[in-house]
């Protein structure tokens, strides 16, 4: 007889129903309004929409940076609304990392130091081991060479790909990025875009990344897309490189 078939392992991320209502009364916004999807490991994604649509505020969700107003956020099976506040903490910080428009480096201590920071939240204990971790994220970013300089000794370009390596320290299983590119040039954005695709490849590491740019957005595998509130679209995106493809060449599918 042929044996039951193994059940399907969760995805790394399911969103149900989420809502997220800011203030009370008169001056109550609801910035998500049931918003579900799934996420499969190793998935490369955008959120696009337009400024005040509710990005950020997924995101926040996503990264268990905020709580929603009902609905629930998933991550391998777990629901993390019904986890304490270490544990989820504890999550978030194994599980996801985050990169922003502005890098938020600290200044005063090296490029080594703010790689390392969310490891020793993380509790890494051995001074080897965070070596050994900033010197190989470092390295996926092509910064080995700037790892005992002060983060302000960097040009805008370094700065962000330092955020990079930071947000990659603890080997999240997701990168979540709000407007990674916003406050770059072409050359840079490529360059941010490049990483993460490589990242991706190389590592299996999923990513979300919210942009208003579109040359991110279309090289990208799938477009989620919010208004109002309201995911409008989700749709696969067939997979170009960053040389330059005539806009139109997108295909876009439902997923
Ligand atoms: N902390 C908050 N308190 C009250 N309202 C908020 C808060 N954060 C966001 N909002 C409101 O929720 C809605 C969605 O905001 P959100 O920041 O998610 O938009 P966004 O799509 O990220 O916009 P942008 O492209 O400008 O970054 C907006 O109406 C915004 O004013
Ligand atoms: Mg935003």
């Amino acid at each position: 007889m042929a044996e039951a078939p193994l059940a399907p392992a969760a995805p790394l991320l399911v969103v149900d129903s989420l809502d997220k209502v800011y203030g009370s009364g008169d001056t109550a916004t609801h910035a998500l309004q049931g918003v579900s999807f799934e996420f499969a490991e190793a998935e490369f994604a955008a959120i696009i929409g337009q400024s005040g649509s509710g990005k950020s505020t997924l995101l926040n969700l996503l990264g268990l940076l905020d709580t929603p107003t009902s609905g629930t956020v998933t991550y391998r099976g777990t629901d993390i609304g019904s986890l304490g506040k270490p544990r989820r903490a504890e999550l978030r910080n194994s599980l996801i990392g985050f990169v922003f428009q502005f890098h938020h480096l600290l200044p005063e201590f090296s490029v080594y130091e703010n790689v390392v920071m969310p490891a020793l939240i993380a509790g890494v204990p051995d001074d080897a081991e965070l070596r050994r971790r900033a010197e190989e994220t470092l390295g996926l970013l092509d910064l080995e060479g700037v790892a005992d300089k002060n983060a302000n000794a960097l040009s805008g370009g370094q700065k962000q790909r330092v955020a990079i390596a930071r947000a990659l320290v603890n080997r999240p299983a997701l990168v979540l990025a709000d407007e990674p590119t916003g406050n770059l040039d072409t050359t840079n954005t490529g360059l941010v875009y490049d990483l993460f695709r490589s990242i991706n490849e190389q590592t299996g590491t999923a990513f979300i990344i919210v942009t208003h740019d579109r040359n991110v957005a279309q090289r990208t595998d799938r477009i989620l897309e919010v208004r109002d509130g309201l995911l409008i679209a989700d749709e696969r995106n067939r997979y170009i490189g960053w040389g330059d493809v005539p806009a139109g060449a997108r295909r876009r599918q439902p997923v």
